[in-house]
């Protein structure tokens, strides 16, 4: 075993990782081996001048224009019934990605884990649930879940899903797979070893679920299932509708291979991706990439230039996944290099380093790069109040408390929408946390029909069934 891979890793300059290979257990050769073998050997040359930072994916913001945003509140009945009977005949998944690492939030567990509606403390995976639940019987159809997890808490988070008993879903419609992993890199292009048999891997990002779902066969099992549309959430919104008629319609009436939705920014440099047109392209510009002149950008009015903000929910189509991933060797996103702390083992003691400063490079891939590469892309925006709240941070903006806060508030408007007397303040928060369970009612309107109370009172309100 040993010359076979001391072969395959001295033609991408990448020996130095059986250094300590005669020190090991039969065991831990085989988990080292393991490791190497999760690494795209083939794709090293390519992403060793990435990290160093000499083939970066960067954008030429030379000719750079907004977007066309459609509004969600003018999206027609015909579409929305249209997107109605897409759902009702089975032919759209929610897919949740839930691989990320989830460090800012500081929980030990998987993030969908965590515990966040304001007055049952519901999990971010069971309001999921719920919603799923609710729209199979909303619809009469049974639906299936994807979850992309990775190795740091696949089996964690399957076990979350079996203590929980599958949050009375059905079980073999949960449906699990693991995305990819990348090495992190010393910054002259090395690997590095977390041990003296592991490599220091970390998931791919969550461009990499596209080859996640041709290789897992989750592509397979859509085509089978008759399945068209993926609706793609990222794992930290509870605000989410999982599966939005209005948009379904409006994508697959649009002929548009992958749509995303997005909303009107905070302020010029809220922490969100921004939609651009880069050329004839529709594209993201993470905030980390965006120039400052291109941010505080105005149009004659004084309003924002570059107002589209990415909340990271977009729908796919499934044929365009199968075209994109058709042949894999010759399928890849951008690379995004960030410069990471990263613990090491020296090379030369073997004692593991725990640095003070950055001293890796990590390689992610990202979703919304495939959008320069779709038929017809669009944006469809919506309200922040009612679909965008994640929790990202222990403390202060996008946090646990505002993602609380910002669910009642939202329940609060259904309640108030739906004639129910609630006092709230001027930007609209009640004075007691409130929450409406999916099961109840998916939007403001399923709430009308609801028997409710006529006021609610200074207790805290909760809506199940
Ligand atoms: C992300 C978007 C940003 C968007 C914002 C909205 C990126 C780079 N940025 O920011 O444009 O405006 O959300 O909230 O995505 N994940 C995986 N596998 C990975 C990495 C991440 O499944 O390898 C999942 C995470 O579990 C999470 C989601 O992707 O559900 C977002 O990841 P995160 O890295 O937290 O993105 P943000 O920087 O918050």
């Amino acid at each position: 075993m040993k010359a076979a891979l001391a072969d395959q890793l001295a033609r991408v300059n990448q020996a130095h990782l059986l250094r300590f290979w005669d020190e090991l257990t039969e065991d831990q050769r085989r988990q080292l081996a393991d490791d190497i073998n999760a690494v795209p050997l083939d794709r090293l040359p390519h992403l060793t001048t990435v990290v160093r930072g000499e083939g970066a994916a960067e954008t030429d913001l030379s000719n750079i224009q907004p977007p066309l945003v459609v509004s969600k509140s003018s999206v027609g009945r015909a579409e929305i019934e249209h997107g109605q009977s897409l759902i009702a005949a089975g032919k759209v998944a929610p897919f949740t990605v839930a691989g990320g690492q989830g460090t800012r939030l500081g929980f030990d567990g998987p993030k969908g884990a965590f515990e966040i509606s304001p007055v049952k403390n519901k999990s971010l995976f069971r309001l999921f649930a719920e919603h799923i639940r609710a729209t199979e019987r909303r619809y009469d159809v049974e639906l299936t879940w994807y979850i992309m997890t990775s190795p740091i808490n696949h089996v964690d988070t399957v076990a979350y899903f079996e203590t929980n008993r599958y949050f009375e879903l059905t079980v073999e419609r949960v449906k699990f797979f693991q995305q990819g992993v990348m090495p992190s890199f010393s910054t002259d292009g090395q690997i590095l070893l977390a041990d003296k048999h592991r490599l220091a891997l970390s998931p791919d990002g969550h461009g990499g679920s596209l080859l996640a779902l041709a290789q897992s066969g989750m592509l397979k099992d859509m085509a089978a299932k008759g399945i068209e549309h993926i609706s793609y959430f990222q794992v930290d919104n509870p605000l989410v509708h999982c599966i939005d008629p209005a948009f379904i319609g409006l994508h697959d009436r649009s002929g548009s291979e992958m749509s995303s939705k997005s909303l009107a920014k905070a302020d010029d440099f809220e922490k969100v991706g921004n939609f651009v047109m880069v050329g004839d392209q529709l594209r993201v510009i993470e905030y980390s990439n965006m120039p400052d002149k291109i941010a505080t950008a105005r149009n004659d009015d004084g309003s924002r230039k570059y107002d589209a903000g990415s909340i990271a929910i977009h729908l796919i189509r499934r044929a365009f996944v199968e075209r994109l991933t058709a042949d894999p060797a010759a399928f890849g996103l951008p690379w995004h290099r960030a410069v990471k702390k990263v613990p090491h083992v020296d090379l030369k003691s073997g004692t593991l380093v725990e640095p003070d400063e950055p001293n890796a490079v990590k390689l992610e891939s990202f979703i919304f790069d495939a959008l320069p590469l779709a038929q017809k892309p669009l944006v469809m925006e919506v309200e922040r109040a009612d679909e965008f709240s994640p929790v990202k941070n222990a403390e202060g903006v996008d946090s646990v408390a505002t993602a609380k806060r910002d669910m009642s508030r939202r329940a609060a408007q259904w309640l108030q929408h739906a004639g129910v007397s609630v006092s709230r303040d001027a930007d609209g928060y009640p004075p007691v946390a409130c929450e409406i369970s999916p099961m109840v009612a998916l939007d403001a309107d399923e709430l009308k029909h609801k028997r409710l109370p006529k006021v609610v009172s200074n207790e805290p309100v909760y809506l199940g069934e």
